[in-house]
Protein backbone atom coordinates (compact mmCIF):
# COMPACT_ATOMS: atom_id res chain seq x y z
CA UNK A 1 0.00 0.00 0.00
CA UNK A 2 1.41 3.09 -1.37
CA UNK A 3 1.56 6.66 1.12
CA UNK A 4 0.96 8.81 -1.27
CA UNK A 5 0.50 12.61 -0.30
CA UNK A 6 -2.68 12.36 -2.93
CA UNK A 7 -4.44 9.94 -0.29
CA UNK A 8 -4.56 11.87 2.63
CA UNK A 9 -7.77 13.35 3.14
CA UNK A 10 -8.12 16.99 2.05
CA UNK A 11 -8.79 19.42 4.98
CA UNK A 12 -11.70 21.55 5.21
CA UNK A 13 -9.35 24.81 4.56
CA UNK A 14 -7.91 22.78 1.24
CA UNK A 15 -11.57 21.71 0.67
CA UNK A 16 -13.62 25.47 1.02
CA UNK A 17 -10.47 26.77 -1.29
CA UNK A 18 -7.97 27.83 0.99
CA UNK A 19 -7.06 31.28 2.00
CA UNK A 20 -8.69 33.28 -1.19
CA UNK A 21 -12.17 31.94 -0.62
CA UNK A 22 -11.63 32.68 3.44
CA UNK A 23 -11.06 36.15 2.46
CA UNK A 24 -14.02 36.19 -0.04
CA UNK A 25 -16.64 34.81 2.53
CA UNK A 26 -15.10 37.59 4.98
CA UNK A 27 -15.16 40.26 2.55
CA UNK A 28 -18.52 39.47 2.02
CA UNK A 29 -19.93 38.93 5.63
CA UNK A 30 -18.59 42.22 6.82
CA UNK A 31 -20.30 44.20 3.37
CA UNK A 32 -23.50 42.65 4.67
CA UNK A 33 -22.87 43.83 7.92
CA UNK A 34 -22.11 47.11 7.20
CA UNK A 35 -24.44 48.04 4.46
CA UNK A 36 -27.59 45.65 5.52
CA UNK A 37 -30.25 47.45 8.24
CA UNK A 38 -30.91 44.13 9.04
CA UNK A 39 -27.48 43.65 10.72
CA UNK A 40 -27.69 46.95 12.52
CA UNK A 41 -27.75 45.66 16.06
CA UNK A 42 -24.29 43.50 15.61
CA UNK A 43 -23.18 46.20 13.27
CA UNK A 44 -22.93 48.62 16.43
CA UNK A 45 -21.42 46.01 18.48
CA UNK A 46 -18.47 46.34 16.29
CA UNK A 47 -15.62 49.00 15.97
CA UNK A 48 -16.37 51.81 13.24
CA UNK A 49 -12.90 50.59 11.34
CA UNK A 50 -13.51 47.20 10.30
CA UNK A 51 -10.16 46.77 8.84
CA UNK A 52 -8.98 44.48 11.77
CA UNK A 53 -11.49 41.85 11.83
CA UNK A 54 -11.44 41.77 7.54
CA UNK A 55 -7.84 40.56 8.25
CA UNK A 56 -8.33 38.75 11.88
CA UNK A 57 -11.52 36.46 10.72
CA UNK A 58 -10.04 34.39 7.85
CA UNK A 59 -6.83 34.07 9.43
CA UNK A 60 -8.76 32.25 12.59
CA UNK A 61 -10.66 30.24 10.10
CA UNK A 62 -8.17 29.29 8.65
CA UNK A 63 -6.32 28.01 11.42
CA UNK A 64 -9.70 26.34 12.68
CA UNK A 65 -10.77 24.70 9.70
CA UNK A 66 -7.09 22.66 9.44
CA UNK A 67 -4.95 25.66 7.56
CA UNK A 68 -2.13 27.68 8.47
CA UNK A 69 -2.23 28.64 12.33
CA UNK A 70 -1.32 32.35 11.96
CA UNK A 71 -3.65 33.37 14.53
CA UNK A 72 -3.32 30.83 16.80
CA UNK A 73 0.52 31.07 17.12
CA UNK A 74 -0.39 34.80 17.49
CA UNK A 75 -2.78 34.44 19.87
CA UNK A 76 -1.86 31.63 22.32
CA UNK A 77 -4.63 30.26 24.19
CA UNK A 78 -7.18 32.39 22.96
CA UNK A 79 -10.49 30.68 23.09
CA UNK A 80 -13.10 32.21 20.81
CA UNK A 81 -15.84 31.28 22.87
CA UNK A 82 -13.92 32.81 26.32
CA UNK A 83 -13.28 35.70 23.96
CA UNK A 84 -16.37 37.02 23.06
CA UNK A 85 -17.89 36.36 26.51
CA UNK A 86 -17.46 40.08 27.34
CA UNK A 87 -19.68 41.51 24.51
CA UNK A 88 -23.46 41.35 25.96
CA UNK A 89 -24.21 39.12 22.95
CA UNK A 90 -27.81 37.90 22.61
CA UNK A 91 -30.23 35.23 20.42
CA UNK A 92 -31.34 38.52 18.39
CA UNK A 93 -27.49 39.82 17.50
CA UNK A 94 -26.00 35.70 16.97
CA UNK A 95 -28.66 35.07 14.75
CA UNK A 96 -28.00 38.14 12.77
CA UNK A 97 -24.24 36.99 12.79
CA UNK A 98 -25.08 33.06 11.74
CA UNK A 99 -27.63 35.06 9.05
CA UNK A 100 -25.03 37.04 7.84
CA UNK A 101 -22.01 34.42 7.47
CA UNK A 102 -24.95 32.03 5.50
CA UNK A 103 -25.33 34.87 3.08
CA UNK A 104 -22.04 35.53 2.62
CA UNK A 105 -20.95 31.93 1.96
CA UNK A 106 -23.64 31.32 -0.11
CA UNK A 107 -23.60 34.33 -2.42
CA UNK A 108 -19.54 33.19 -2.83
CA UNK A 109 -20.68 29.40 -3.31
CA UNK A 110 -17.39 27.44 -2.83
CA UNK A 111 -17.16 24.96 -5.55
CA UNK A 112 -17.44 21.98 -2.52
CA UNK A 113 -21.39 22.73 -1.43
CA UNK A 114 -21.47 19.90 0.81
CA UNK A 115 -18.09 21.60 3.17
CA UNK A 116 -19.81 25.07 2.71
CA UNK A 117 -22.81 24.03 3.85
CA UNK A 118 -20.90 22.34 7.09
CA UNK A 119 -19.07 25.87 7.44
CA UNK A 120 -22.41 27.52 7.38
CA UNK A 121 -24.40 25.10 9.92
CA UNK A 122 -21.16 24.64 12.68
CA UNK A 123 -20.40 28.68 12.44
CA UNK A 124 -24.02 29.64 12.79
CA UNK A 125 -24.16 26.78 15.91
CA UNK A 126 -21.25 28.66 17.48
CA UNK A 127 -22.61 31.86 17.15
CA UNK A 128 -25.87 30.95 18.73
CA UNK A 129 -23.96 29.36 21.55
CA UNK A 130 -22.50 32.37 22.14
CA UNK A 131 -25.83 34.17 23.21
CA UNK A 132 -25.76 34.93 26.79
CA UNK A 133 -30.02 35.39 27.16
C1 LIG B 1 -18.65 31.54 15.08
C2 LIG B 1 -18.89 32.73 15.52
C3 LIG B 1 -17.85 33.85 15.56
C4 LIG B 1 -16.57 33.91 15.12
C5 LIG B 1 -15.77 32.82 14.42
C6 LIG B 1 -16.05 35.22 15.45
C7 LIG B 1 -14.78 35.69 15.18
C8 LIG B 1 -14.23 36.82 15.70
C9 LIG B 1 -12.84 37.21 15.57
C10 LIG B 1 -11.76 36.41 14.82
C11 LIG B 1 -12.68 38.38 16.22
C12 LIG B 1 -11.38 39.15 16.34
C13 LIG B 1 -10.63 38.61 17.51
C14 LIG B 1 -9.16 38.78 17.42
O1 LIG B 1 -8.56 38.50 16.37
O2 LIG B 1 -8.56 39.14 18.46
C15 LIG B 1 -13.97 38.75 16.76
C16 LIG B 1 -14.23 39.90 17.47
C17 LIG B 1 -15.48 40.33 17.78
N1 LIG B 1 -16.66 39.63 17.62
FE1 LIG B 1 -16.84 37.81 16.85
N2 LIG B 1 -17.04 35.94 16.06
C18 LIG B 1 -18.16 35.13 16.14
C19 LIG B 1 -19.39 35.49 16.64
C20 LIG B 1 -19.70 36.72 17.10
C21 LIG B 1 -21.02 37.13 17.48
C22 LIG B 1 -22.24 36.20 17.48
C23 LIG B 1 -20.93 38.45 17.85
C24 LIG B 1 -21.99 39.38 18.29
C25 LIG B 1 -23.26 39.13 18.23
C26 LIG B 1 -19.55 38.86 17.71
C27 LIG B 1 -19.03 40.08 18.03
C28 LIG B 1 -17.71 40.42 18.04
C29 LIG B 1 -17.18 41.69 18.47
C30 LIG B 1 -18.01 42.85 19.01
C31 LIG B 1 -15.79 41.64 18.32
C32 LIG B 1 -14.78 42.76 18.62
C33 LIG B 1 -14.64 43.49 17.32
C34 LIG B 1 -14.29 44.94 17.44
O3 LIG B 1 -13.78 45.37 18.46
O4 LIG B 1 -14.53 45.63 16.45
N3 LIG B 1 -18.84 37.78 17.24
N4 LIG B 1 -14.88 37.78 16.43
Amino acid sequence: MSTDAAEVPASPYERIGGSATLHRITERFYDLMDQDPAYRALRDMHAADLAPMRESLPNFLAGWAGGPRQWFEANPGKCMMSMHKPFPITRETAGQWADAMTRAIADVAPDDREIADGLADVLSRMARGMAQD
